[in-house]
């Protein structure tokens, strides 16, 4: 790893750290990781002829934006729905009639490289609209060789392109046609995939689609006991459509997010407000289901939940990898406002995926992974909706996207030193 010093001035740096600020300074990187921020104009005594120096005055430097919540990996795709979508059908109604199954049956004849190809060309869209990482479900293959698959597949790309994936096994997506019973699933689930997963190291996280007529409350609980008793790390999909209890469940289980919260009730937002469960909330998601009530986002920031947004990714409910999506509709939808949306897609996304020591703020020793928005301030990026705003990203100190454009030779050298 080279140490070349970096500068990166901007009269708005949006550090994510405690004081959730906006300063008007410069960031000093070297090599892959971050050495200070300062306010003010470049210190003499921090300059130096060999430094790269990087003008963004007129822009505003954020973490590298960190994507919470992706269904990263599938085969085909489900533009078919769209018409039935239009005429009125509930996301349950599609569900019944292909949704998730469909997914699962395109992916099963997609190769590991046909997979691997697909998922790359969405993160190199991903990093343009400024992703530096990211969490990938399993989740469409649901039988133990296509489920293995993906998440190879996730550890490759990890390895193999710019933008850093954390991966979680999500078999828990829906009950697969070749079982007769959600029980006997489950048993497979816990008895032959989990310990083969854990065993090559293919996933950090566990994830339970926690829904009336998916899993119930006491399933999802009995999945979640045996994956933490194997090592894996919780989260659940929870109170998307019904309110279940999904929320309250994940605190008692001490998960590291409930996901969704489109329905969670009073009681367990009080519940989450006094844990460590992260709430990650998907606001693209209720726009494209054209669901009629977004995540109360607002009522659960002033109750103290930590809330993280997220892209949702996937075929059915969310076939968009621009982050920036979501954060328009947390704060067009959900009226939250440009600083919260911000410590939602870095810091809070960054303990969602339980990588908040190492990226998600600007501060010492942090990965120097940067986005730049082309906006003289945060109003800005939410005000000029509808394009993508980023024009510049930096992972791991290399700057792998230059004025919009991918630039291969960067990409490469983040790769060669990840
Ligand atoms: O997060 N809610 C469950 N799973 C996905 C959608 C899956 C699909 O429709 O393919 C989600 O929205
Ligand atoms: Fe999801």
């Amino acid at each position: 790893m080279s140490e070349k010093i970096q500068i990166f001035r901007s009269h708005q740096i949006y550090t994510a750290n405690k004081a959730n600020e906006l300063i008007d300074g410069y960031i000093m990187t070297s090599g892959d990781r971050i050495l200070a921020v300062y306010p003010g104009e470049v210190s003499p005594d921090h300059w130096n002829e060999a430094h790269v120096f990087h003008d963004f005055r007129g822009k505003t430097i954020t973490p590298g934006l960190v994507d919470s919540h992706t269904h990263l990996v599938h085969g085909g795709s489900r533009e078919h729905e769209l018409a039935l979508k239009l005429a009125g059908s509930s996301y349950m109604e599609l569900h019944l009639e292909g949704g998730i199954k469909s997914t699962v049956k395109q992916t099963r004849l997609a190769s590991f490289d046909e997979l691997l190809e697909k998922a790359h060309k969405t993160l190199l869209s991903m990093l343009l609209h400024g992703t530096t990482s990211l969490e990938a479900k399993s989740g469409y293959g649901l039988d133990k060789d296509t489920e293995l698959r993906v998440l190879k597949v996730n550890k490759k790309l990890d390895r193999t392109q710019a933008i850093s994936i954390v991966s979680t096994y999500m078999g828990a997506h829906d009950l697969p046609l070749e079982f007769s019973s959600n029980e006997e699933y489950i048993t497979f689930m816990i008895e032959e995939l989990m310990p083969a997963i854990k065993k090559e190291d293919l996933a950090t996280f566990c994830d339970i689609f926690c829904e009336e007529g998916i899993f119930s409350l006491e399933e999802t609980e009995k999945i979640a006991v045996a994956a933490k008793a194997l090592g894996f790390k919780i989260k659940i999909h929870a109170d998307e459509i019904a309110p279940l209890g999904g929320a309250g469940l994940a605190v008692d289980l001490g998960a590291v997010s409930a996901e969704h919260l489109m329905a969670i009730s009073d009681a367990d937002i009080e519940k989450m407000a006094a844990s460590d469960t992260v709430a990650v909330l998907l606001p693209a998601t209720t726009l494209f289901l054209r669901a009629e009530n977004f995540a109360p986002a607002r009522k659960m920031w002033e109750k103290g939940v930590k809330i993280a947004f997220a892209s949702d990714y996937n075929p059915g409910s969310s076939p968009c990898e621009n982050l920036q999506m979501a954060m328009d509709m947390a704060c067009l939808g959900m009226g939250m406002m440009p600083l919260e949306i911000l410590k939602g897609v870095t810091i809070n996304a960054a303990k969602a995926i339980c990588k908040e020591k190492e990226i998600g703020s600007l501060e010492k020793g942090k990965y120097a992974d940067l986005t730049i928005f082309d906006a003289k301030n945060v109003d800005y990026i939410f005000y000029h909706f509808g394009v993508n705003r980023v024009s510049d990203v930096f992972k791991q100190g290399r700057h792998v996207v230059h004025d919009g454009r991918l630039n291969l030779s960067e990409i490469q050298s983040c790769i060669m030193n990840k």
